[in-house]
């Protein structure tokens, strides 16, 4: 019986290799056992699921376990990037991506990448209108770039695989911050080695807050960052990117929130928010309360959603952002409160400290400026058909590889046009592809000919797309220049799975 099915299995997997070479020309050399492809999907519950029609047995996800905290550790938090000075309208920023070692276990220093320190980088905060100056420098000993993910800001200064900077070089770039309240991030770019560098540490977040708008929420405090990365360490816990590379994203059993590993984090009980940034390579996580209580979405990744969305679960694929609110005054303090995955492995155990009752209710005041969609884009037809196909070092948009000397598409500045981008099935069923655009912040029209959940009706820069979805949405570009769209899988950005667009 054993052995049928082993027999049977391995006729499936050479029927598979086959079938893939046929299709797309050089098949890859065998990979590591992990790498084959009859791992079960890892659908986790989308918001829109498509029908799991497909045959999942055959679907090429990965089913890497992720292991559960022990909450052993607080949890880092970031610290806020001083600038270097700041005038009524300008602030200078400088920021360095360096090698360092960090210890992330105790008492062993592993080797990492950060951003003006040894690992990830600091919490970069702009505010609406001002005009920002930032320095880059390479203190790297290979090439990198620095991308702005999810910030409105012209083609040349976006940090694509375009705008190199050399080790040992710098650059300044000028930009108009023009955005309402959002949590975005930042990270290198360069043309095949994204990952790897992504994957060493260089990810630091960028907050824009709009002055003018009631915030309550303190740093630190009741408003913390979640970081949400997983990573595999070899014997000596060291970062061996190239051991464990999969060209079909890369995952590790060790989850780290902010750099800590097994963490915690302590909170009073009242409103606490979380800024929940997926900062990895390809792992999607659902993520819940353990005792199934509610909590509430009020922003996704571009800003404020039009209002509080009551949710009990939430799914985040790679750079997708999310800030949620959890009412810690209505638990008991010595109840067990974890964010947890639909798995059941604990993301992050909650430890309360009780809080004055005198205090008031933590709050943000509501965006001033709902996102809507105008009947005008609505009756506008599509545009621009996108199709993400492929696995592993297969993968493609519209049929091609990315090309840095070809501009695959061409848009109006200040023109909304109207997306369709699908997500096509493949021999193996195929796997959920987060969909991502530089340079603007666009809007859901429909997921499958239907309106998208409450959640996604805000401002988006990656959308993710399970196999067979299909979606439309409304881009518009407000700044010029040359900009990246791609799967944010970043073993398939570097595998070419990425197109530009250029804006005039
Ligand atoms: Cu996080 Cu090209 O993007
Ligand atoms: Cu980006
Ligand atoms: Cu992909």
């Amino acid at each position: 019986m054993g052995k049928t099915i082993l027999i049977t299995t391995g006729f499936i997997i050479l029927l598979m290799m086959s079938a893939c070479s046929n299709n797309f020309g050089n098949m890859d050399p065998p990979h590591n056992d992990k790498e084959m492809p009859n791992h079960h999907m890892n659908h986790s519950g989308g918001n829109h699921n498509s029908s799991d029609n497909h045959m999942a047995m055959m679907g090429h996800d990965h089913d890497m376990p992720l292991q559960s905290s022990t909450g052993n550790n607080e949890m880092k938090v970031p610290p806020i990037l001083e600038s270097d000075k700041e005038t009524e309208n300008d602030v200078y920023y400088t920021i360095d991506a360096q090698q360092g070692q960090t210890e992330i276990f105790e008492g062993v220093q592993t080797k990492t990448l950060g951003y003006n320190s040894s690992f990830l980088g600091p919490v970069v905060k702009l505010k609406k209108s001002q005009t920002a100056h930032v320095t880059l420098k390479n203190s790297l000993d290979e090439e990198t770039t620095f991308h702005w993910h999810g910030l409105i800001i012209d083609g040349e200064s976006d940090g694509g695989p375009h705008r190199v900077i050399q080790p040992g070089e710098e650059k300044e770039i000028t930009f108009d911050v023009q955005q309402d309240n959002a949590t975005l991030w930042f990270h290198p770019h360069p043309e095949g080695k994204t990952a790897k560098q992504v994957f060493d540490g260089l990810a630091g977040l960028l907050y824009i807050e709009d002055e003018g708008m009631e915030d309550t929420y303190e740093y630190g405090e009741n408003d913390f960052p979640l970081i949400l990365q997983d990573r595999t360490f070899d014997d000596e816990k060291q970062l061996d990117y190239r051991a464990v590379k999969d060209p079909d994203g890369t995952m590790g059993e060790t989850l780290l929130i902010n750099g800590t590993v097994n963490p915690r984090l302590t909170v009073n009980k009242e409103k606490v928010r979380l800024r929940l940034l997926n900062g990895s390579n390809m792992r999607n996580y659902t993520i819940k309360l353990n005792n199934n209580q509610s909590f509430e979405q009020i922003a996704s990744d571009g800003g404020l959603l039009n209002e509080p969305v009551e949710l009990n679960k939430i799914q985040l694929t790679p750079s997708e952002r999310a800030e949620i609110v959890i009412d810690f005054s209505q638990f008991k303090t010595n109840e067990d409160v974890e964010l947890k995955m639909d798995d059941g492995t604990v993301l992050l155990p909650f430890k309360m400290n009780e809080k004055e009752e005198t205090e008031s209710e933590n709050k943000i005041e509501q965006s001033t400026t709902p996102v809507t969609i105008n009947d005008e884009v609505l009756k506008k037809p599509v545009s621009k058909e996108i199709t993400l196909e492929g696995m592993g070092r297969h993968v493609s948009i519209n049929g091609k590889k990315f090309d840095k000397d070809r501009i695959d598409l061409t848009q109006k500045q200040g023109e909304t046009e109207v997306w369709e981008v699908y997500n096509k099935p493949d021999m193996m069923g195929g796997m959920i592809h987060p969909f991502h655009i530089h340079g603007t912040q666009f809007k859901v029209i429909s997921i499958n000919g239907k309106k998208p959940p409450k959640n996604l009706q805000g401002y988006k820069d990656t959308l993710s797309l399970d196999s067979g979805d299909k979606a439309k949405i409304a881009v518009k570009f407000i700044e010029k220049g040359t900009f990246m769209y791609h799967c944010h899988i970043l073993e398939h950005e570097d595998n070419g799975m990425m197109g530009q667009i250029k804006v005039e």
